[in-house]
């Protein structure tokens, strides 16, 4: 069973008003990576499609990353933060477990007194909290939401661990939903399956416990994780596709979770799709947990790849397992 927008007669709906994007200017390359670890260059882009990577300096978090991009998108939708009914952010990296990152960001952006508060999906934190704003846009609730995915995983992983610290990198992304009388998002399909959490995930460091600070670091199932992940995106496009009975030729561009170019290709051959219609940052970004759709989406809007009025298929898999897509008018 997953949540999805109901098909009833709607009047009220969430177009993506503004997007913008943010990534640290330090990179990591898979070249700097050969002399950290046991890996090269060419099973790295053969592996993942990943060639370089942007790291978070010590100055740099979740809240600066997703501050930075909060403002390029309000920029991009032509608003300001005392505009913002609601601020839904997607992390699971930030440095405290609380304030949360929303109310960290909400503060840096001046506002006050407006609700503020983090949805934890992993990789597909930003596909939750699109979902999430979206209800509040389409009950009448909210006018102008801001929605950010932030996250430093290159934090999480092991130094030394070189099956995941050559996958991921940090960065974030934000989009302005705000009300419309016309679509929008056109849908939004979310599903979580927890009993896969041996697969893949990361545990608090910050416990009483230093055995168990030891082993706080992300770990996954790699090959494990892989295989979940191709068959579960390929029953979602599908599922997100016929729930408007529409066809993949109606689209214009999938934008997919930068996970792994072997992931992403296998769900466009699903859907018949030409890789010139998907959106790919991996090559330079890596994976970016829940920053990697809303960049992806910014980067090729900013690009003129995207253009208003064109039909967008966002998705994207992660730790939980928890999964999602969004079709959306753009
Ligand atoms: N460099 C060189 N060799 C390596 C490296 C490395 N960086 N990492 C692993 N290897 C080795 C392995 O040890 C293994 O060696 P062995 O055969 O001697 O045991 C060999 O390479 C093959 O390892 P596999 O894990 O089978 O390689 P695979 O082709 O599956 O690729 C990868 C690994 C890239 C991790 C892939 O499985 C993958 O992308 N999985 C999905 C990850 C993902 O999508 N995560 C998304 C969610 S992340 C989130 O939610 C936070």
């Amino acid at each position: 069973m997953s949540v999805r927008q109901t098909a009833t007669v709607q009047t009220c709906y969430a177009r993506l008003s503004g997007t913008g994007h943010f990534l640290p200017a330090t990179t990591l390359t898979n070249a700097e990576l050969e002399q950290r670890v046991d890996t090269t260059d060419s099973w790295i882009r053969e592996r993942t499609g990943i060639q370089t990577r942007h790291i978070a300096s010590t100055d740099e978090s979740v809240v600066t990353m997703g501050t930075e991009a909060a403002k390029r998108a309000l920029d991009a939708a032509g608003l300001g933060a005392a505009d913002l009914d609601l601020i839904v952010m997607a992390t699971t990296s930030a440095d405290r477990a609380f304030p949360s990152a929303a109310c960290e960001v909400q503060h840096a952006l001046g506002v006050t007194d407006i609700p503020a508060f983090d949805v934890a999906a992993a990789c597909s934190g930003f596909i939750f909290a699109l979902s999430v704003a979206e209800k509040y846009i389409i009950s009448g609730a909210a006018k102008h939401v801001l929605v950010i995915g932030s996250d430093t995983l290159s934090r999480l992983c092991r130094p030394d661990d070189r099956n995941t610290i050559v996958l991921f990198g940090d960065g974030a992304g934000a989009a302005v939903l705000s009300a419309a009388d016309s679509p929008g998002i056109l849908s939004t399909h979310i599903y979580s399956a927890g009993e896969f959490a041996s697969l893949l995930g990361a545990d608090h460091p910050n416990r009483d416990d230093e055995a168990l600070q030891q082993e706080a670091w992300l770990y996954m199932r790699g090959r494990e994780v892989f295989k979940v992940a191709v068959e579960k995106l390929a029953s979602l496009v599908e599922d997100t596709l016929s729930f408007h009975d529409m066809t993949a030729q109606e689209l214009d561009w999938l934008i997919p979770h930068q996970a792994n170019f072997r992931i992403i290709q296998a769900t466009a051959k699903k859907l018949g799709l030409p890789l010139e219609q998907v959106v790919m940052t991996l090559a330079e970004t890596g994976n970016t947990s829940a920053a990697s759709v809303p960049i992806a989406l910014d980067w090729a809007i900013r690009d003129g790849r995207i253009q208003r009025g064109q039909t967008l298929l966002l998705e994207a898999f992660g730790g939980g397992f928890a999964w999602g897509s969004a079709l959306i008018r753009y």
